[in-house]
């Protein structure tokens, strides 16, 4: 490792910091035995031995020091499939605090009939003030108005200058949030005028329903119909179409949650072709799996019902090679919160009123550490690029966040790599009744977090709470970079 890449120095003034001594800095490209220099709320120092001066000492002996996690697709406060997912911007941003992660992106979604404008202005509402961490926004976009859709680009340009460098295009949920191929193309045509990312759900929503009907007329109700429902190759069509559109329309593009060998495939084609094409998995796909959590059996699979659905077994360890040779490029958690109770339930006698998504923007850096890294499936380099620097560079955020540097946001993760944890909902600030881990073992789990220079996390002395303000969280304004791929 060229020791300039972490040993560098950023001019603040002088002013007395909080000084992290005797861990290893873990940066993805490169690990060392270093200080880190905190003052006010960046990082103003990585170095051999930082000179302690009237700096005060966190130790880190025996912890490595990394940049907090960044979770690229979360969904706060969404009204969906008849009710509100579960978590606010408070318990939500806290609840990914506690497990390490310090920065997520969240989406505004538009509402046919409206404007991105009033999307934007609904989700800082819910947002601001509220917000414990930092946050961004991608916009869902839904309608682009009347006639050309020239109303609609405009507002594309307007949202870049906010802050807001990714459209976010369903080809999923017909009637709610689905768009035609048309709407998708002008969208990815602007988006590459603009520079700006788009990111795909990528399932052939039409096709999916068609099958949906036809398993409800058979008297299919229960949660696994959901998961026979929504065919791997509806999401491997939707990945290659998605693809290639916008491989015509010269955007870059980002596949959001994808979950199978037969979508990772055409990914990789079009890779290999050319396109401008990232894409991420989730938490959920590369460790749960059809034939474990919804075999047919039972109401209790309903909390395993999300989109893409679970899928069999062998397609974990295609996604696993993937994330390590770089087809794919981040690990997000599409954390999307529903109680078990009270909201899983509108879908008892049918599968397609369970309201669809799972909760897990806590666990994320535990189960990709204990299953990525300490089954020897990721380099701890790989774990920090994959869950912290890549989010930051594809998000247009990287000269702010995501790498312990000199100069970044000071967004630092104290990992614990020797610490055991057992997961559960008893135990966690999720706002669901169930873990999707449940009394799951983990090795591994954040010791200390802090946010832009505070302390906002202390597993080691108080487990479990967050330490910070309410609404402390800012909203980050990030650069439209085509998801560093220009
Ligand atoms: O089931 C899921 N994933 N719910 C959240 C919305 C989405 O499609 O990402
Ligand atoms: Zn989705
Ligand atoms: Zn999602």
């Amino acid at each position: 490792m060229p020791a300039t890449r972490i040993f560098s120095e950023y001019d603040v003034g002088g002013a007395m910091g909080t000084l992290i001594k005797n861990g290893t800095v873990m940066n993805s490209d490169g690990s060392g035995k270093a200080d880190v220099l905190m003052e006010g709320e960046k990082i103003a120092q990585v170095g051999g031995s930082i000179d302690p001066k009237n700096h005060t000492i966190v130790d880190a002996s025996n912890l490595l020091v990394m940049p907090g996690g960044i979770d690229v697709h979360t969904h706060l406060d969404m009204p969906f499939g008849g009710t509100v997912s579960a978590d606010d911007y408070t318990s939500g941003t806290q609840a990914a605090a506690i497990g390490g992660t310090t920065m997520l992106i969240d989406f505004a979604l538009q509402s046919q009939g409206h404007t991105m404008r009033e999307a934007f202005d609904t989700w800082r509402k819910k947002s601001d003030n509220k917000a414990c961490i930092d946050f961004s926004l991608h916009m869902a976009v839904t309608d682009l108005g009347p006639g050309d859709g020239a109303q609609g680009l405009r507002e594309m340009e307007e949202m870049v200058a906010e802050g807001i460098s990714s459209f976010k295009l369903f080809m999923a949920y017909p009637g709610v949030l689905m768009i035609d191929d048309g709407l998708m193309f002008r969208v990815m045509q602007k988006a590459a005028k603009l520079n700006a990312l788009c990111c795909i759900h990528a399932e052939n929503g039409s096709a999916i329903d068609i099958v949906v009907a036809q398993m409800l007329a058979e008297g299919k109700t229960a949660p696994h119909y959901h998961a026979l429902s929504r065919s791997p190759k509806a999401e491997a069509e939707a990945t290659h179409r998605s693809i290639a559109l916008a491989d015509m329309a010269g955007a870059a593009v980002y596949i959001v949650h994808l979950s199978n060998a037969y979508a990772l495939d055409n990914l990789k084609f079009m890779q290999k072709r050319g396109a401008r094409a990232l894409a991420e998995t989730c938490t959920q796909y590369l460790v749960l799996s059809l034939e474990d959590q919804m075999p047919g059996k039972s109401w209790d699979e309903a909390k395993f019902v999300f989109t893409p659905p679970l899928r069999e077994k062998w397609n974990q360890e295609p996604l696993w090679n993937a994330l390590k040779d770089g087809s794919l490029s981040v690990v997000s958690t599409d954390h999307c919160p529903f109680r078990f109770a009270d909201q899983k339930s509108l879908g008892r006698e049918n599968f397609a009123r369970i309201p669809n998504g799972g909760p897990g923007v806590e666990n994320r850096l535990q189960i990709i550490w204990h299953y990525g890294v300490n089954a020897g499936r990721l380099t701890p380099e790989k774990f920090v690029e994959l869950c912290c620097t890549a989010p930051a560079r594809i998000f247009g955020m990287e000269k702010q966040k995501g790498s312990i540097k000199a100069g970044l946001d000071a967004d630092i993760l104290l990992w614990d790599p020797n610490a055991d944890y057992t997961i559960s909902a008893a135990t966690q600030r999720m706002a669901t009744d169930y873990s999707m881990f449940e009394g799951w073992k983990v090795k591994g789990n954040a010791a200390k977090v802090f946010s832009r220079g505070e302390l906002v996390v202390d597993n080691m002395s108080q487990p479990g709470k967050f330490l910070g303000t309410t609404g402390r969280g800012r909203f980050v304004k990030r650069e439209a970079n085509a998801g560093g791929l220009a």
